[in-house]
């Protein structure tokens, strides 16, 4: 005797022993007689052997048995007959009747004359012409002789309790009235029976005996010393259990709120911005240049309503102007071209974050620290790798001292919290000098991965504004950060709601140091 039969006797439940003994004494038990047999319930019965059964123990088989009975409807039609056969009887007599006279000559109601009429011609007993019904051959072969579908009507008729198996010659009748509406009812009915596997044979060969188990300890228990003598029942500690799975954030909001945290932890405050924003906060104040690729139709969402914002200030307005005309008091010579308002004054649904920088810098003065998250827009064709709609995370560091190891400095901080690595590589914006890149490592890739963008806002940016200290500023895009952390390859997944899914990804992978 294995040990394991040992250790999953122990462990039987005493109802589990119960069914085990009853299918000893009389292996085609059905759950009911054994309900009745060892006095349980059925749904004690039910349980027991689902917990048998998991365990190889047994197996319960399920039987469902159907049985066919006539329908009030289909008892007045086997006592009047089908409605088309109502008509043919009239036609056998009088060869024709006019399509109006349908109804009257039959007594029936309009609707039931009409879908007579559609078995008359789908049995091909008759056909209409010019609004009048014939009788055709085969309609005359039928007038003295029941149609299959009758045939089993009939037998229905006489078998009121109902029938549950059909013989050959009235399959197709009954083949042919299942597809008929409302003439015939189907009960099902469910038997279980048990099979004991090997190993229930191995249980009962070894035996047990049958002994109230506590399943509860009471007060009462423990004080009279009960407990002692009391027979229990082992817990198997490794036995399945149903998963549970508890609510939680969706993973995209979890990486959200952890990198506002990290922020937050580091002495930024938040801002955020409107996602309705005028070029001006979006390009302009950035010294993007007016005929800038990014700010071309196929890239932005204008928007019709509103399809302009107020523009701020005028003083920085005109600052503005000159930066990018001329380059104003920056020590640049700027774009050279001529800057217009209204192109500034165009409402765009923001494509980044880093206009509530700058518009943060001018309602502010240094020292800044300022984060924001948030939906930025971008006309982008959806695949696995991009949406039109994805979030950014936002930085900005202003003050005097401030400089580009600074920047580099607190990107690695930030990442360093989220659980990466993090390197930087030279890049170019229109806002920002020195600019960089930065690439976190993929340990599973073994590759570097392209995140964000960053740098020192130039003088052009600045001055307009007001400010003359250094200001660092960064951005990058949730998403990509998410797919990482959650390894998932289709940035939709991040949007589909997919329960699976949400059930299953683990949270908090991230190590916070
Ligand atoms: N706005 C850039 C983007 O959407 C990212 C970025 C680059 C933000 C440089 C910055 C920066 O603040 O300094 O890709």
């Amino acid at each position: 005797m294995s040990e394991d039969i040992e250790k999953t006797i122990r462990e039987l439940h005493i109802y589990e022993k119960k069914l085990l003994k009853e299918l000893e004494a009389n292996r085609k038990a059905t759950p009911e007689e054994i309900a009745e047999n060892a006095n349980m319930d059925i749904k004690s019965v039910m349980s027991a052997a689902g917990s048998l059964a998991s365990k190889d123990i047994i197996e319960v088989d399920k039987e469902v048995e159907e049985t066919y009975s006539l329908t009030e409807n289909g008892i007045a039609y086997a006592e009047k007959g089908l409605p088309e056969r109502r008509i043919l009887n009239a036609l056998a007599e009088k060869k024709e009747i006019q399509m109006k006279d349908l109804a009257s000559e039959t007594g029936m109601d309009k609707k039931e004359a009409n879908i007579a009429l559609g078995w008359l011609r789908r049995k091909n007993w008759a056909q209409i012409d010019k609004g009048v019904v014939n009788i055709t051959e085969i309609g005359a072969e039928f007038a003295n002789k029941a149609g299959v579908d009758e045939k089993v009507l009939d037998y229905l008729k006489l078998n009121a309790d109902g029938v549950k198996l059909f013989t050959d010659d009235l399959m197709d009748g009954f083949k042919k009235l299942t597809g008929r509406k409302n003439i015939l009812n189907i009960k099902k009915q469910t038997t279980h029976s048990f099979i004991l596997l090997p190993k229930g044979e191995e249980i009962l060969k070894v035996g047990f005996t049958i002994k109230e188990q506590a399943t509860q300890l009471t007060h009462e228990h423990l004080k009279e010393g009960e407990w002692k003598s009391l027979e229990y029942r082992p817990y198997d500690i490794n036995a399945e259990a149903p998963v549970v799975f508890a609510g939680k954030k969706h993973p995209l909001r979890e990486i959200i709120d952890e990198i506002r945290e990290i922020f937050l932890n580091m002495g930024f405050v938040e801002d955020n911005g409107e996602y309705v924003e005028s070029a001006f906060w979006n390009f302009d104040s950035l010294f993007q240049p007016q005929d800038h690729a990014a700010r071309e139709m196929q890239d932005t969402f204008y928007l019709k309503n509103p399809l302009t914002c107020d523009l701020p200030d005028d003083d920085l307005v005109k600052l503005t102007a000159e930066t990018h005309e001329n380059g104003g008091g920056t020590g640049s010579i700027g774009w050279q071209y001529d800057w217009s308002e209204d192109i500034a004054r165009q409402s765009v649904l923001r494509t980044h974050t880093t206009g509530i920088s700058t518009k943060h810098l001018y309602e502010h003065d240094a020292p800044i620290k300022m984060f924001s998250v948030g939906r930025v827009f971008r006309r982008e064709t959806f695949d696995y790798k991009h949406l039109p709609e994805f979030h950014q995370v936002e930085g900005l560091v202003c003050g005097e001292g401030i400089s580009y190891q600074n920047l580099l400095g607190t990107l690695k901080e930030f990442y360093k919290k989220l659980g990466f690595e993090v390197r930087f590589r030279p890049a170019y914006f229109p806002y920002t000098y020195l600019s960089t890149e930065s690439e976190i490592y993929l340990e599973e890739k073994g590759s570097w991965i392209e995140l964000g963008g960053a740098g020192m806002f130039r003088p052009e940016v600045l001055k307009p504004l007001g400010i003359d200290q250094p200001a660092l500023a960064f951005g990058m895009g949730i998403e990509r950060l998410a797919m990482i952390r959650y390894d998932v390859e289709d940035i939709r997944m991040l949007y589909k709601s997919d329960i699976k899914w949400l059930r299953e990804v683990p949270l908090s992978k991230g190590v916070r140091l």
